[in-house]
């Protein structure tokens, strides 16, 4: 009995000490019960995966798959082939790392690149949404099949200084979101109607609020707030050290619950 048990452990033991190996010498991903290995890329062999010739309306037959990239991520999205398969809308994002143009909307030569080191929270985030899309998709219709050797991984596939960093802006960015959610809860936004000829017309529901464009940290464009007159620092406690900044729109009274901008001003 006891011989029989040892061996018994022996066989568990090894066979885990094969898988712990193997999943660690070899990066493995999943895609539905296929496992695929993952490869790392140069701009080159992205190139090959184009799609060239390969027809949005998928009766041709596919000679190599369509590949992207995205933060240095490379997917296999030959299943939308309606969408990155030629003259299907989306071409232009197979074979290269269009980071950028996933949230500048610039489909331009110019526009498909990678350096993104610009971008807000807010644009970092739409990043992070689109990576997530193609990861969600990973039990079946997209999967991911590598990394690109460049801005965002180096020659050995591990994450390059620019990605770690832009990881942990988005890490401060997910925390901003949530503390700004909050403090909007707090700080409503105005309602707003725009009206041909005359401009915007910034309005509080509360008399006691009034209008004021406001500039929230890491974020490059601003919303209109209704602000209480007689409590100036609320909602400053969700904020910590962050700060927003607030102005009274021009032409408008400091006290006022509506406000009208023209669109010249
Ligand atoms: C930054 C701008 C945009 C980007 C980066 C973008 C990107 C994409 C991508 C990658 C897909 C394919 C999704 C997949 O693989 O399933 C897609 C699908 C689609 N996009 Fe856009 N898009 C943008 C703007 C727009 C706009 C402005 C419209 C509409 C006016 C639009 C309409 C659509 C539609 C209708 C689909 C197909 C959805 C479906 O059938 O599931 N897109 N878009």
């Amino acid at each position: 009995m006891k011989t029989y048990l040892a061996i018994v452990s022996l066989l568990v033991g090894a066979t885990s000490f094969m898988m712990y190996v193997y999943l660690n010498v070899f990066p493995l991903q999943m895609k539905g019960k296929k496992i695929v290995d993952m490869k790392i890329f140069n701009a080159e062999d992205l190139k090959k995966y184009s799609g060239i010739g390969v027809k949005s309306n998928g009766k041709e037959k596919l000679e190599t798959p369509l590949y992207l990239a995205i933060l240095g991520k490379v997917f296999d999205v030959t299943a939308g082939r309606s969408f990155y398969g030629e003259g299907g809308g989306y071409d232009f994002f197979t074979g290269i790392d269009g980071t950028r143009a996933f949230v500048s909307g610039n489909f331009t030569k110019e526009g498909l690149i990678d350096d993104i080191d610009d971008f807000d929270d807010e644009q970092l985030l739409g990043i992070k949404q689109w990576v997530e899309f193609y990861e969600s998709k990973s039990d079946g219709k997209y999967f991911l099949v590598g990394y690109l050797i460049g801005r965002y991984y180096d020659s050995k596939g591990k994450p390059t200084k620019i990605l770690r960093d832009i990881l942990k802006r988005l890490e401060t960015a997910e925390l901003r979101k949530e503390m700004k959610k909050k403090y909007e809860k707090i700080v409503p936004s105005c309602n707003s109607h725009w009206q041909q000829g005359k401009g915007t017309l910034y309005s509080c529901d509360d008399p006691d609020r009034s209008p004021r464009e406001e500039f929230f940290f890491g974020q490059s464009n601003s919303r209109c707030a209704c602000i209480q007159m007689n409590e100036p620092g609320e909602g400053q406690e969700i904020l910590k050290k962050e700060k927003v900044t607030l102005h009274l729109y021009s032409g408008c009274q400091p006290t006022a619950s509506t406000c009208l901008v023209s669109d010249t001003s």
